[in-house]
């Protein structure tokens, strides 16, 4: 990415203290000169730079260069950011760009939990941006879209039929329609689902505590079976790098208000069970999950299979089938290509997920 981009000098980034946040401050830093301003929770702007070097230290991104960083105390879900008036009004003068990756990521929680942070949050960063005509990136999801039968691509709306169900999947398509309503009234913005995100393609680095593809995996080493569901995943350096691209190439990057990434070639399970090394057998769905209810009603049960009715519930309950023709094509004419989610991979994040505790150590070693 040159300083010709469509981000211009000065890019807000919110969530740079999670996992894909830190990557598109990492993708930022390394592909851009603009000055990155980073809203995030924290009591000065000394605690909020020490909580986004411990992010890219936490993935593996190295130390990132102060000078280009502006730390921004503040909160999504509160008025204005958080944020004093008067700071308000002087991000809003000098924001050129908003990439918005801040949200409460929680499938458990119900939509009003939610609201404050993902909607109200969403609202505040559109009035920041509108105030200078700022172009806004909503960094959104695929879980939109409920679990019904069908297709879903960029043009579909998640609505009907296809409409969200989970509290989680309420609150991002409230944020999507506050992003779309702002575009049709000029502001230049944009929303871009991510499907399931993986650990880093280099270094195999994954979120710490995992997410709900990787309990599933951790809850087989105690059934012993894992479903027979294919899983595509989008490494997250990737997809940093696909969100710039996208949305700050001029002429050859996103053409329309909303684009999907997803990884085209499905991981199946048996390569997963391979990754791990131990013996776990790849079952029909419905065999699944009566081991799973089986597992767990004993008392000695792992905790992790407290969350069997929503990983049934997840598993079992279908979805759409997520599509990204536009998308594909523009990254196609950017020479992105998605890295392959292959065995040596998954062993990277299995060593990566027993290196930090999430998963147990081997109980036998790998022949693999
Ligand atoms: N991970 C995936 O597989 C995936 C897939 C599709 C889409 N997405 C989307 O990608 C984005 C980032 O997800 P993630 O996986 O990186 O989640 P994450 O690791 O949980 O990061 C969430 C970020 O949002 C921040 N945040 C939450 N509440 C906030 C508040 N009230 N004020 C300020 N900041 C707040 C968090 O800050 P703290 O550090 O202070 O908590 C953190 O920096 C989300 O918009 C999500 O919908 C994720």
């Amino acid at each position: 990415m040159t300083e010709s981009n469509r981000l211009g000098s000065d890019v807000l980034l919110t969530g740079a203290t999670g996992f894909i946040g830190a990557f598109l401050l990492h993708k930022l830093l390394e592909g851009t000169q603009a000055r990155i301003h980073c809203l995030a929770r924290g009591e000065t702007a000394e605690a909020v730079l020490r909580r986004l070097q411990a992010a890219q230290s936490r993935y593996g991104l190295g130390t990132p260069d102060p000078s280009r960083i502006v730390p921004v105390p503040g909160d999504l879900a509160a008025p204005a950011l958080g944020l004093a008036r008067s700071r308000f009004d002087e991000l809003a003068g000098a924001v050129t760009a908003v990439l918005h990756s801040g949200a409460e990521v929680n499938l458990l929680r119900p939509s009003r939990m939610l609201q404050a942070t993902n909607v109200a949050g969403t609202r505040e960063i559109l009035r920041l941006a509108g105030a200078g005509k700022a172009a806004v990136v909503y960094v959104s999801t695929s879980e939109v879209f409920g679990p019904a039968d069908g297709t879903a691509d960029e043009s579909t709306s998640p609505e009907g039929a296809l409409q969200p169900v989970s509290g989680y999947g309420q609150t991002k398509r409230a944020g999507e329609l506050l992003v779309l309503r702002a575009r049709e009234d000029g502001l230049p913005a944009a929303v871009l689902r991510l499907d399931r995100v993986a650990g880093d393609s280099r270094s195999g680095a994954c979120q710490p505590d995992g997410d709900d593809f990787w309990l599933l995996v951790r809850s087989a080493l105690t059934t012993g079976v894992l479903p027979d569901a294919p899983v595509n995943m989008t490494p997250v350096d990737f997809a940093a790098e696909a969100v710039l691209a996208l949305t700050a190439t001029p002429g050859t990057g996103l053409t329309g208000p909303v684009a999907h990434l997803r990884h085209p070639r499905p991981v199946r399970m048996a390569e997963v069970a391979a990754a791990l090394g131990e013996p776990v057998s790849v079952v029909p769905l419905d065999e699944w999950a009566a081991t799973l209810r089986h597992h767990g009603e004993r008392p000695d049960c792992d905790p992790i299979l407290r969350l069997l009715p929503l990983m049934v519930e997840r598993v079992l309950g279908g979805r759409p089938r997520f599509l990204a023709p536009l998308t594909t094509t523009a990254l196609d004419r950017l020479g992105l290509r998605y890295p392959p989610v292959d065995t040596p991979l998954l062993g990277k994040y299995v060593r990566q997920l027993r290196s930090t505790g999430f998963l147990p150590a081997p109980i036998r070693t790998s022949t693999g």
